[in-house]
């Protein structure tokens, strides 16, 4: 007999019929003379009631019926009597799979804290809260790929090792099959790196732009989706050591059609959870963030503001607010202040551009100005920067100078270089951080709760 999800189970069409159905148990109760089991098979936040007549089956048949033992079950769907369910499965047959023993199987009782849950993220998932949070992440990246699809885009993989380093921030994890404890060395005692496997030193990747700049002045419109890794040492709750970004790169397009297409995206992103997840989405209103399904609504009717980083220099300076840090122009924006412009100020996304060069990546277009160029970050509500992104510096001479200036080794730049030297084009991109749009989605607040195994500083268990 083929097995129904529990998702597909509340179809009127199948009241009556004989179902097979199989899932983790959730809870058990009842009395001398019937048993009611709630479970879950992890294809929907909700539960399938079975109930056990005692007549048929004995307290021995059931005894392993607890809460996380696996079991399948033959019978049939009916109407339910009671309250919180529309049907129940009148059991005829019983399998049990597994049994998971009471006195270890950590997830017992309601109520985990997010804290304890994050320690048994092995087992997590079968949480409503986390079942809920990884459904919509899966939904948000079906939406992703939908999203750029339907728009021309080509999905393009960029490598994950990599020599050189895109954003400069030096916050790379080093790749290498060396011995650590007995590295071949120089004369000089630097490590002799024409003996690793790449025959020189290497690292997983900050960002997948570069080689995504080769794929758009190429095919014309490219994204990336992929895992990136950063070495900060910033124990947030909106920082991962592994996280994932989705990067698109087009040709022939300047700043203001790259603002628009963020904006498209998001808006598109959030709408596809809404209309996906309704189930899922309603759950995390109700047990964290009462106002989340509103927020999402609200966020993509409206248009996001657009101001340049001066504009927003002046709009912190004169709030009368007392920051952490204090803003002057040509430092960069801590979360304060950009929470502050988002959430207090203009009470809806935000996205500044035109920052000054030293506080941004060697890449971006020169403004005529000399001093900003032409980048963009997307600020969110709750989140801070959801989007970082910039105009690309087209014009071979000003980009060299820009890598010269900056001490950039060309010997891992020659190839990036040709995109200008060889049929040059304005081109221009960004890049999601995927579990900030998680948490927006979510309405989570740690970014550690919506990725399933997350990685920072001192934690790669699972
Ligand atoms: O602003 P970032 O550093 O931009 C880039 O990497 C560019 N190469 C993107 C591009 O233009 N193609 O990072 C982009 C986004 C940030 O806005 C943020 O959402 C996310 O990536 N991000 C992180 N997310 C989680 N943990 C971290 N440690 C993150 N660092 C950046
Ligand atoms: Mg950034």
């Amino acid at each position: 007999m083929q097995r129904i999800k529990i998702n597909d189970i509340f179809d009127p069409a199948l009241i009556g019929k004989e179902v097979s159905v199989m899932g983790w148990v959730r809870t058990r109760r009842g009395n001398k003379h019937v048993q009611f089991v709630a479970l879950n098979d992890g294809s929907t936040i909700r539960n399938l009631q079975i109930v056990f007549d005692l007549e048929k089956f004995s307290e021995a048949d059931l005894k392993l019926i607890t809460t996380g033992s696996s079991i399948h079950v033959i019978g049939s769907l009916v109407e339910s009597q009671g309250k919180g369910q529309s049907v129940e499965v009148q059991a005829d047959k019983l399998h049990v799979f597994g049994a998971a023993d009471p006195e270890e199987y950590p997830l017992q009782k309601k109520g985990h804290t997010l804290e304890f849950l994050r320690e048994k993220a092995h087992l997590r998932p079968r949480t409503n809260t986390f079942g809920a949070v990884l459904r919509v992440r899966s939904a948000l990246a079906f939406a992703v790929h939908k999203f750029f699809q339907e728009r021309g885009f080509f999905y393009l993989n960029t490598p994950l090792i990599t020599a050189s380093d895109c954003e400069g921030a030096g916050a790379m994890f080093q790749v290498t099959t060396m011995d650590l404890n007995n590295l071949p060395r120089l004369e000089d005692g630097k490590v002799d790196f024409s003996a690793d496997f790449f025959g020189k030193p290497t690292a997983l990747t900050v960002s997948g732009q570069l080689e995504g700049e080769l794929g758009a002045t190429a095919l014309g419109a490219i994204y990336t989706f992929g895992p990136t890794f950063r070495a900060e040492n910033s124990n947030t709750p909106r920082h991962l050591a592994e996280f994932w970004m989705i990067e698109p790169e087009v040709a022939f397009f300047d700043i203001t059609d790259n603002m628009d297409l963020a904006e498209d995206f998001i808006k598109y992103c959030v709408r596809y959870a809404l209309d996906h997840c309704k189930d899922d989405l309603e759950f995390l209103q109700q047990m964290y963030d009462k106002d989340l399904i509103n927020r999402l609504e609200e966020s993509i009717k409206e248009s996001f503001v657009r101001l340049t980083y001066t504009e927003g220099v002046e709009i912190l300076k004169n709030s009368g607010k007392k920051f952490e840090f204090p803003v002057e122009w040509g430092t960069d924006l801590q979360s304060e202040h950009e929470r502050f412009l988002v959430e207090e100020h203009f009470k809806r996304p935000v996205i500044l551009t035109d920052y000054p060069k030293e506080i941004k990546a060697f890449y971006m277009k020169l403004n005529e100005d000399g001093k900003t160029v032409r980048a963009m970050d997307v600020l969110f509500p709750q989140i801070g920067e959801i989007i970082g992104g910039s105009e690309r510096e087209a014009d071979y001479e000003k980009l060299l100078g820009r890598i010269n200036e900056l001490d950039i080794p060309m010997k891992d730049m020659w190839w990036y270089l040709d995109t200008r030297k060889f049929g040059t084009v304005p081109h221009s991109g960004f890049g999601l951080g995927f579990e900030r749009l998680v948490l927006f989605v979510t309405g989570m607040t740690n970014i550690r709760d919506v990725i399933p195994f997350p990685r920072t500083p001192n934690n790669a268990e699972f």
